[in-house]
């Protein structure tokens, strides 16, 4: 049976930066029959309450947006919490949509679990040929579990899982915490704040050498729900912009979208991470889709977003 407008979706991490553009993406097309939990009402960890909740639900479809993200600080600090909660959240969402019959899973692992070295720009065989970059080694480790775990359930019950490689993701609803946030929403509040004291320089870490590719999560969600309607294959696909940035262009496009006029300085001492990630969307592109927001379109739409919302925002 294939997925209709009045299937039931479940949508994990609704409340999250990807979880809360899928749920737009599904609604704007017509699916209205979502069902959606908390972090509050549903511990994804607790295999109990979840295995109840899927039997009781039994969703026709779920899109795996629940879990423990964040950038280079709380991967390093907190090794134990990130390689934990992944590896119970997917391990436990993955088990118990089999069991209860869901007919389709999107799992969403990430450019970040790739080699260190892989071949630029990164092709899907690239996974598990090379060591992983160590500031996120306890996180890729339970992605590559997951998406894995989503292969093994395919051949050996005929699940129907697939698994998606997004790159850097930016958008309204993201995480601007200082310690915990992605290198995008993090310059976005820096340069902001940094404007209104009337700084007369912002230091970002790092040399700003490193190339990074950043997609709006409103083209993610548009990608999922694309390929949760048309693919049905084993094999990874990467979703991407397909052009990446240096960390000093994207310092001063932010500087520049957020009105600051001082100066855009690296500190050396601090590390880098990857030298380059950019992903081959050659697969998804053969999959017909492709992506619409431009960076300096979306930093604009981003950072108006911050600036209605930085009191409610995950500051
Ligand atoms: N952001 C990126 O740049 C990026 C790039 C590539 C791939 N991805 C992937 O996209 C997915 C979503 O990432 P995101 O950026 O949307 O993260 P996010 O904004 O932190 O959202 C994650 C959501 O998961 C929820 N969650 C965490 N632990 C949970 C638990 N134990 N039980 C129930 N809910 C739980 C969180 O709720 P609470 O906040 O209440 O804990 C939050 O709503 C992840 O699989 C990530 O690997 C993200």
């Amino acid at each position: 049976m294939a997925l209709n407008l009045q299937s039931s979706i479940y949508v994990a991490g609704h409340r999250g930066l990807v979880g809360s553009a899928v749920e737009r993406a599904l609604r704007a097309r017509g699916y209205h029959n979502l069902l959606l939990r908390t972090h509050a009402e549903l511990d994804l960890t607790d295999q109990a309450a979840v295995r109840t909740f899927f039997d009781r639900e039994r969703p026709a479809a779920v899109i795996l947006a629940a879990a423990r993200v964040g950038g280079i600080q709380a991967n390093n600090t907190r090794p134990a919490l990130f390689i934990r909660d992944n590896l119970l959240i997917q391990d436990n969402v993955i088990d118990a949509a089999y069991r209860a019959g869901a007919q389709k899973l999107v799992f969403l692992g990430s450019s970040c679990i790739y080699p260190k070295f892989a071949p630029q720009p990164i092709q899907e065989d690239s996974l598990l040929t090379g060591a992983l970059e160590p500031t996120n080694e306890w996180y890729a480790v339970a992605k590559i579990a997951g998406l894995k775990m989503c292969q093994a359930y395919r051949r050996e019950f005929g699940f129907n899982a697939i698994a998606l490689m997004p790159t850097n993701l930016y958008g309204p609803g993201d995480n601007f915490d200082l310690q915990n946030s992605h290198v995008l929403p993090a310059l976005i509040r820096r340069f902001h704040e940094a404007k209104l004291r009337g700084d007369a320089a912002v230091t970002v870490w790092g040399t700003g050498t490193p190339r990074r590719e950043f997609l709006h999560v409103d083209d993610l969600a548009d990608a999922i729900v694309h390929l949760l309607a048309t693919y049905d294959q084993e094999p990874i696909v990467n979703v991407g912009w397909g052009e990446d940035v240096t960390i000093a262009e994207l310092a001063n496009l932010v500087a520049d979208v957020a009105g600051f006029r001082g100066a855009v300085r690296f500190d050396a001492s601090k590390p880098d991470g990857t030298p380059r990630k950019l992903l081959d969307t050659t697969r998804l592109g053969a999959l017909g889709w492709r992506p619409r927001i431009a960076l300096r379109e979306g930093i604009e739409g981003t950072y108006a977003w911050f600036r209605q919302h930085v009191a409610e925002a995950r500051l």
